[in-house]
């Protein structure tokens, strides 16, 4: 499919791009990319970024794919499942996470230019990485909205220690994961602008309601990415689309604008964005997940057989009714999503990224 002409000339510059729908995928590094953006030109980014850092340099994933040590671990498998490797970042020495900090600080200073004042920056991240994350991400100069709270079994945590199972089987390290948090942020509105005209002069500053007119909730009931999905796009991090769709949705508060996901990995921002009729622009430094997403982008969308719409109601309104009536939530599963079988840890949610 070719560029939708109402798509405005945003560009891949000289970088080599694809385009499907309303949507750009560049193969660039995204610091590069940044900087070539006009300022105060992006409304929103929604991004899965590598926030261990290492875990996705050329070495450590020659090492995941050998089954190699190095940051990447197999889990434990508790049920018969084979489990695909996980990201360790309790393997972080100080020094280490010094770079996380200063690669998120400079990541922030060079995105935050970029965004129209009031815009709003998702980040996911996991339990054990955020306090680091987000921190480095405010001292860059977002100003921090929230979390957002995906509920989703991970494979983090509740194993016995190491070497001393016998000895402490009543023992856990630290507590089984059940949760994602997603950092929400923002670029500060100009001093002493109300919500109400950065609305009306950037179309920005405030999220999208859901579709039945409810506000956007901070804890979102999902699942494990599905394994349909991962079929498609075998990236380590793909995240599901039943998310996906809800957080992007929400990115622009009047439904106007260009969503970035500036670490696309397979482009399942991409993908969700064009679910929900925006257009978006992803940038991936790899080039094999590059590919991967020229191929999974237009997949993963199709997988909306009732339209964007009716799965976006549908699937907010019955998760969100359930939360509201204290319910307990099963997971998320609706007619785009075949939840089948045990996600092997490819997902952020267990494998971080
Ligand atoms: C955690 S993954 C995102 C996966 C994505 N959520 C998905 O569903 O496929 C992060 C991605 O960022 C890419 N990446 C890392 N550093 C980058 C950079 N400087 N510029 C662009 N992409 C980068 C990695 O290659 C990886 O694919």
């Amino acid at each position: 499919m070719g560029m939708d002409p109402a798509t405005p000339p945003f560009s891949g510059f000289d970088f080599p791009h694809r385009t499907y729908g309303r949507s750009l995928m560049v193969h660039a590094d995204c610091f590069h990319w940044l900087r070539r953006m006009p300022d105060n030109s992006i409304d929103a980014v929604v991004t899965d970024p590598p926030y261990g850092i290492r875990e996705y340099t050329a070495r450590e994933l020659e090492q995941r794919q050998w089954g190699r040590t190095g940051i990447w671990r197999v889990p434990p498998s508790f049920d018969g499942n084979k489990r695909a490797p996980l990201p360790r970042f309790t393997a972080l020495d100080a020094g280490e996470r010094q770079t996380v900090r200063q690669f998120f600080h400079e990541w922030t200073t060079t995105l935050l230019p970029k965004l129209k004042p009031g815009a709003h920056v998702f980040v996911a991240c996991n339990a054990f990485m955020s306090q680091l994350v987000f921190s480095s991400l405010m001292d860059g100069g977002l100003e921090f909205r929230t979390q957002i709270i995906r509920l989703v079994q991970t494979l983090r945590g509740g194993d016995r220690p190491k070497l001393g199972e016998q000895d402490f089987p009543d023992v856990c390290s630290l507590p089984r994961g059940g949760y994602e948090p997603w950092g929400l942020f923002r670029k500060p509105l100009p001093k002493g602008m109300p919500l109400r005209e950065c609305l009306q002069v950037h179309g920005t500053g405030g999220l999208r309601r859901r579709m039945d007119g409810k506000p956007f909730l901070d804890v979102i009931p999902s699942e494990r990415t599905p394994r349909r999905e991962r079929h498609v796009a075998n990236h380590p991090s793909l995240k599901p689309q039943s998310l996906m769709r809800q957080l992007v949705w929400s990115a622009l508060p009047l439904g106007e604008g260009i969503v970035v996901d500036p670490f696309m990995g397979s482009g399942s921002t991409i993908a969700a964005a064009e679910a929900v009729g925006y257009r978006s622009i992803g940038i991936e430094r790899h080039s094999d997940y590059y590919t991967l997403a020229g191929k999974a982008v237009p997949q993963l969308h199709a997988l909306a057989t009732h339209g964007a719409t009716d799965t976006l109601s549908g699937h907010n309104g019955q998760a969100q009714l359930e939360l509201e009536a204290g319910t307990s939530v099963e997971p998320v599963a609706h007619h785009l999503v075949v939840a089948t079988g045990v996600d092997a840890g490819c997902d952020g949610a267990a494998a971080g990224g």
